[in-house]
């Protein structure tokens, strides 16, 4: 299904939580909301479900105005961060119940129930009740009562936040799997990068209630269009160090420049990723404050002076705290006194 925001802006009384949005989600497509706690993420997902109005604009499903269509009547599956499974029924009898809602035949919910439980790999639990069941196995359920209606929309909120890492990355790709499978729309939404850059085929990056770049991970990760998305994306993220630009020159505050091929004046973010930079005998002069070891490389953390530390990833033996080194930075971004995007 293809859906389609237009003007969408919500206030709650005064404050405006979503400003005036467009963008499009085409049939089949995996979009993951991004963005940091209280930018939005769960309000646009609510009004796309229809379980909130907007305040103006609207929301189109495959070229139709759904804006004041009620969630019953839009076609979509949800998958929310706190899964209420029915306490008193069995896995089940969870899973058949928005089928039996939809007045489907007894023997094709027992077929489709059966079908979907192989497919999570819960089939072997049907007859238990959820306290029986791990959180791993819960959220399962909660999936298959999504999936079983087979809706032309799949709408998750943080689905997979009350997990444990290692379940969390199985369940990811689980989903990532599901979603090859049936090729439904999806939304979904979350503020972990990791999740967002694995499941995405596009990522609508939200920052106070506005865009800031809906894109592809590898764009979003190389072409960020906001000093935001830069510092938002990869881990650790990207350097960022505030200075002034003038006659094609970047200056820092710790005395350092970079030549820099813009008729931009002002205030200025140099931005380069740990991974963009390295250590080596000339470049910007400072000393190693801090490491941390992962085996196959290291982040080290450099003082580069003007009180800005930066990271650069090492994979040879790192130096030792308190050394002097110069880092070389390879690609280098360069953003406005706003975040804006100059080269
Ligand atoms: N019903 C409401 N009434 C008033 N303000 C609300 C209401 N719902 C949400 N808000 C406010 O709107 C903003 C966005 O909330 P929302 O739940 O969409 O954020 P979110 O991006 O999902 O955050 P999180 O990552 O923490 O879940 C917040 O400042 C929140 O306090
Ligand atoms: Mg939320």
């Amino acid at each position: 299904m293809r859906i389609e925001v237009r003007s969408l802006t919500k206030a709650f009384g005064n404050f405006v939580v979503l400003s005036d949005l467009n963008f499009d989600i085409e049939d089949g497509e995996f979009v993951v909301i991004l963005g940091p706690s209280g930018c939005g993420k769960t309000t646009l997902l609510r009004i796309i479900a229809g379980l909130e109005g907007p305040t103006s604009g609207s929301i189109l499903f495959d070229g139709e105005d759904v804006t004041h269509l009620p969630p019953a009547k839009r076609d979509i599956g949800m998958v929310f961060q706190n899964y209420a499974l029915y306490p008193h029924m069995t896995v089940y009898e969870n899973l058949a119940f928005p089928l039996r809602l939809k007045k489907v035949p007894r023997d094709e919910i027992d077929r489709r129930v059966k079908e979907i439980a192989t497919i999570l790999k819960i089939d072997r639990h049907l007859h238990k009740r959820p306290k029986q069941l791990s959180g791993g196995q819960r959220q399962r359920v909660a999936l298959g009562r999504a999936l079983i209606k087979r809706p032309k929309l799949f709408l998750f909120d943080e689905p997979l936040s009350n997990l444990d890492a290692n379940l969390r990355t199985e369940m990811r790709a689980e989903i990532g799997r599901l979603h090859r499978e049936f090729k439904t729309t999806s939304v979904y939404v979350t503020h972990d990068q990791v999740e967002a850059m694995s499941l995405a085929d596009r990522i609508l990056i939200l920052n106070r209630g506005k865009i800031e770049q809906f894109a592809d991970p590898i764009t979003v990760y190389n072409e960020p269009a906001s000093a935001f998305v830069a510092s938002f994306v990869g881990s650790p993220p990207m350097n960022l160090v505030e200075g002034e630009v003038e006659d094609g020159k970047f200056r820092s505050p710790g005395g350092w420049w970079v030549a820099v091929s813009t008729a931009y004046r002002g205030k200025a973010f140099l931005g380069f990723r740990p991974e963009g930079a390295k250590l080596q005998d000339r470049g910007i002069k400072g000393k190693v404050v801090h490491r941390e070891i992962f085996g196959h490389e290291s982040i080290v953390y450099v003082d580069i002076g003007g009180d800005v530390v930066v990271s650069v990833k090492h994979y040879d033996a790192p130096p030792a705290v308190g050394e002097n080194v110069a880092v070389w930075v390879n690609r280098y971004y360069l953003f406005d006194g706003e975040g804006k995007r100059l080269l």
